[in-house]
């Protein structure tokens, strides 16, 4: 069987890709059922984009990489047709818009944008052995346990990366570029908790606060949640894309507060009160226990000195932890890393080593921020490779 386009993978760049690549086009996924991700993801409601997305909000060992497929398909595009097909949404918070339904309304948008493009989608179909040769790629498949051949003229790679294997993650994306001599970087699990040895948290599971945490390069405002294993949460869950093994996570439990001078006039008002007592008025009660030892909070306020007060200050705004690991893969949004930016065309995600082959979405190496960047990279980078296959002769 011949067709102009072959894409790899029904998840969100294929479906958008496959509905702009013009005539001939099939997408294959061995899932049962198209955009498994999308269906589950901001809790069944699909935060289908970030309004203020812009290349700031993505990580890549080449930063710019980004920047030619977003400003050509952006945010208020994805919206437009939301609106076009009646799918009511709203701003939850900074600028991630989610459907006000399900996030299924946004699987039958896109499935139902391929199928009116005229593309084919074949489900339960695993990809084997891929050859390219004068015609293009021949691609070996098994549909539904049946063989069956392709010849594409184009290939695209929407597979996706490794991050939840149960919802069909597989890394096929890596291996189709090895195999056809395209760079990948080294990939590692994104957005994702963090995990400590000996589980000390556990106690603290369900507590949850707003903090500043910063790791490598990254700093995120957002709300952190104790967990059994560990750390989750908003804040961690950014962070996490930032920290590497090793590294020191430092977390400001009062962002803006400034505490020094609350404790010092807590300390004239109400000297013989315990430290612990001041701080449970501005932490969680149980974080405040847990952290009364550490922090010797059983000393009474009136016996601290200034310079006492000032590094409890210090302690609270510059709590440092060391995580030993990840939740990895297993419940990662997103792998890091990815097909090496260097080897792709960013105007049309082509290879430019290979000449028909594209790779779209979460397998490149552009990964963003917990928001709808991630959707937002997928419609992009899968518009800027439709439209690039269906403007060439
Ligand atoms: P995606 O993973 O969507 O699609 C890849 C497709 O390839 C899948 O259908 C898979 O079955 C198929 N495939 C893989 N290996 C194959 C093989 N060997 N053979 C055949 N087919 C194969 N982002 C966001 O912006 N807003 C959000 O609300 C969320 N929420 C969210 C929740 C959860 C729980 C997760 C895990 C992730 C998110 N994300 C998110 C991230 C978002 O889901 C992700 O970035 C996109 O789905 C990436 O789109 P892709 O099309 O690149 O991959």
């Amino acid at each position: 069987m011949q067709v102009n386009t072959l894409i790899l993978g029904a998840g969100a760049a294929g479906l958008f890709c496959a509905a702009h690549a013009g005539p001939e086009v099939l997408v294959v996924d061995h899932a049962a059922a198209a955009g498994e991700k999308i269906r589950i993801s901001g809790g069944g409601r699909c935060n289908f984009t970030n309004l203020h997305s812009g290349p700031g909000n993505f990580l890549s060992r080449n930063p710019h990489f980004a920047k030619s497929a977003l400003a050509r398909f952006g945010p208020r595009d994805f919206l437009a047709l939301v609106d076009r097909h009646g799918i009511a949404w709203h701003e939850k918070t900074l600028g991630q818009l989610f459907c006000d339904g399900s996030a299924r309304q946004i699987v039958a948008m896109l499935t139902g944008m391929a199928a009116a493009g005229g593309a084919r989608l074949w489900l339960r179909t695993e990809v084997g052995t891929i050859t390219r040769g004068a015609g293009g790629f021949t691609v070996a498949l098994r549909r539904e346990g049946q063989a069956v051949t392709v010849t594409a003229r184009n290939l695209v790679v929407a597979a996706g990366g490794k991050s939840i294997p149960k919802m069909g993650a597989t890394g096929l994306a890596y291996d189709i570029a090895a195999r056809l001599g395209v760079a990948v970087t080294e990939t590692r699990p994104g957005l994702v908790p963090l995990t400590f040895a000996g589980e000390p948290f556990a106690p603290l599971a369900g507590v949850a606060l707003p903090v500043t945490a910063r790791a490598g390069s990254g700093r995120f405002d957002e709300a952190l949640l104790f967990t059994h294993r560990g750390l989750s949460g908003p804040a961690i869950l950014q962070i996490s894309s930032c920290w590497r093994e090793g590294q020191p996570l430092e977390i400001d439990l009062l962002p803006g507060a400034d505490l020094a001078a609350h404790l010092r006039a807590a300390r004239q008002a109400e000297g013989r009160r315990a430290l612990s007592t001041v701080i449970a008025r501005l932490l969680p009660a149980r974080l405040a226990d847990h952290l009364a030892p550490e922090l010797g909070l059983a000393a009474v306020l009136g016996t601290q000195s200034d310079a006492q007060l000032a590094r409890l200050e210090a302690a609270l705004h510059r709590w440092t932890l060391r995580p030993t690991g990840t939740e990895g893969y297993r419940t990662a949004e997103v792998t890091l890393g990815g097909i090496d930016t260097d080897a792709l065309d960013a105007r049309t995600m082509q290879a430019k080593a290979v000449p028909g082959l594209y790779f779209i979405g979460e397998s490149v190496d552009v990964t963003g921020w917990l928001g709808g960047y991630n959707f937002q990279w997928a419609w992009a980078s899968g518009h800027a490779c439709a439209t690039a296959i269906a403007g060439s002769p």
